[in-house]
């Protein structure tokens, strides 16, 4: 194989590295001013957020799962608990607090995935068939329709939780602290 098609990402790297990169967009666009959130957009980003980790949990890790006969990745896990960190962050009223932390974990996440060994990259590996019907399937994925925020004392505990697994906590926001785009 030429050294160029062995570095050129595979085109399921190539889908999945664009929506991070377009969540990530939304995600920016969300934090309207310092203090106020533009709660449009950031349906779409949680709408988009949470139908990018159904696809990982339910076609990605299972697809790689079957091909090493049976025996998770690794890394499987942790990228679980981080899902589950991010998806529980969203279930609050969205804070600059709350985007602070979904942006710090969403950055060492990413980068795991998008790696030359991550789970992108073993998935355009997989053999032909299955690799196909992996790439079917993504592209049929459905969307998700986001719930009301709660903030609920179960909910805010069940964060406290999910967070603390995943290995993170709440960033802290100084309340006049403008994010750096990235
Ligand atoms: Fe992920
Ligand atoms: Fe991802």
């Amino acid at each position: 194989m030429a050294e160029t098609d062995k570095e050129r990402p595979g085109p399921i790297t190539t889908l999945l590295v664009e929506d991070h990169r377009r969540l990530d967009g939304l995600l920016c666009s969300s934090r309207a001013t310092a203090d106020q959130i533009n709660q449009t957009t950031y349906d779409q980003f949680r709408a988009g957020l949470l139908r990018h980790i159904g696809m990982e949990e339910k076609l990605l890790l299972p697809a790689v799962q079957r091909w090493r006969g049976g025996a998770p990745l690794p890394v499987a896990a942790k990228l679980r608990l981080d899902h589950g960190a991010l998806a529980t962050l969203l279930m609050p009223t969205p804070t600059p607090q709350i985007l602070a932390t979904i942006r710090r974990i969403l950055s060492d996440h990413n980068a795991v995935e998008e790696g030359p060994d991550g789970i992108y990259a073993l998935c355009d590996q997989l053999p032909d068939t299955e690799r196909q019907r992996l790439w079917d399937a993504l592209q049929s994925a459905p969307t998700v329709s986001v719930m009301r925020h709660s903030d609920s004392p179960a909910v805010l505990k069940t964060l406290e939780g999910a967070l603390a697994r995943a290995g993170y906590r709440l960033e802290t926001v100084a309340p006049s602290e403008k994010d750096e785009p990235r």
